[in-house]
């Protein structure tokens, strides 16, 4: 009978894994040494709104005078440009050159599709190298701030974004009902598990009562960053592409305060 191949040492073959996502770190902590805060807004649970979130924010801190970057870090189910009415397609040549929209940078995997509705189907290893290529090759130049929309899950993308990068730490996003907090607890205790901080959490789709967010806070022992109330006008205008902060004075102030906290 023949002799079975030998296995590859798993030893070895870990080690070169840490190597390597050790030397991407240090490449990409060089490439964005001229960003002073990466914040991310993060919620393991889908449609909590992280994205309009994401959006307001960016743009809510630009208006308060800060140099500004938004990166879509949802590679595989990208949203940014939609929200923001970018619909013009990008070569992808690098170094990748961050679109501008209303003095706010913005890098999304969405502006390199032809088709905003083809699927981009990939497994895990093609996404982080992905995001790992986002930050070895975009140009972001100075920046107050990087802040970065996070897809849902406690895997891939997230987990990327935790291990390849810096952060200053993330912003969790829950609504009332306790099955999103659940969700944003478990994402903040993966979160702290991964060694990233948790600046704050923001009740978004609130009904005033603030319940969802103080019990994510309770848990958490983080700070209850602000609420966004459930609004109709929100979802209309981020639907039709445009930044709810720059149109609508209650809006804006409901960000400001979050913004306010943060910084
Ligand atoms: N405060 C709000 N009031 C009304 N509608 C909202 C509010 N916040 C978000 N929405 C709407 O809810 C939907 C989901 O929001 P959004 O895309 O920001 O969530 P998400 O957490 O980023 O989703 P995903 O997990 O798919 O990335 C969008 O249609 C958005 O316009
Ligand atoms: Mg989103």
């Amino acid at each position: 009978m023949e002799a079975a191949t030998p296995t590859p040492n798993a030893t070895q073959g870990a080690q070169q894994s840490f190597a390597r996502v050790v030397n991407q770190k240090q490449e990409i902590r060089k490439k964005l040494s001229g960003i002073k805060h990466r914040i991310g807004v993060y919620s393991a649970k889908g449609g909590v709104g992280k994205t309009t979130v994401a959006v307001n924010l960016a743009f809510t801190l630009r208006q308060m005078g800060y140099k500004v970057g938004l990166l879509d870090a949802d590679i595989d189910c990208p949203n940014i440009t939609l929200f923001l009415g970018l619909n013009e397609v990008t070569d992808a040549v690098y170094p990748l050159v961050p679109k501008e929209k209303d003095g706010v940078k913005v890098l999304s995997t969405a502006m390199f599709l032809d088709d905003q509705k083809k699927p981009i189907i990939w497994r895990g290893p093609l996404i982080g190298k992905m995001i790992a290529e986002f930050f070895e090759n975009a140009e972001w130049g100075e920046l107050d701030y990087l802040i970065l929309d996070l897809a849902p899950g406690t895997s891939d993308a997230p987990l990327s974004i935790m291990q390849l990068l810096d952060m200053d730490g993330f912003v969790l996003v829950t609504t009332p009902q306790h099955i999103a907090a659940v969700n944003a607890i478990r994402s903040g205790r993966m979160a702290k598990r991964m060694g990233v901080a948790v600046l704050g959490v923001v009740e978004n789709m609130s009904n005033g009562t603030g319940g969802g967010a103080a019990e994510v806070g309770e848990a958490l022992g983080c700070e209850v960053l602000g609420s966004i109330r459930m609004n109709k006008k929100l979802d209309e205008l981020s639907d039709r592409g445009l930044v709810a902060v720059l149109t609508d004075a209650d809006i804006k102030s409901e960000f400001e305060i979050i913004a306010g906290k943060l910084v």
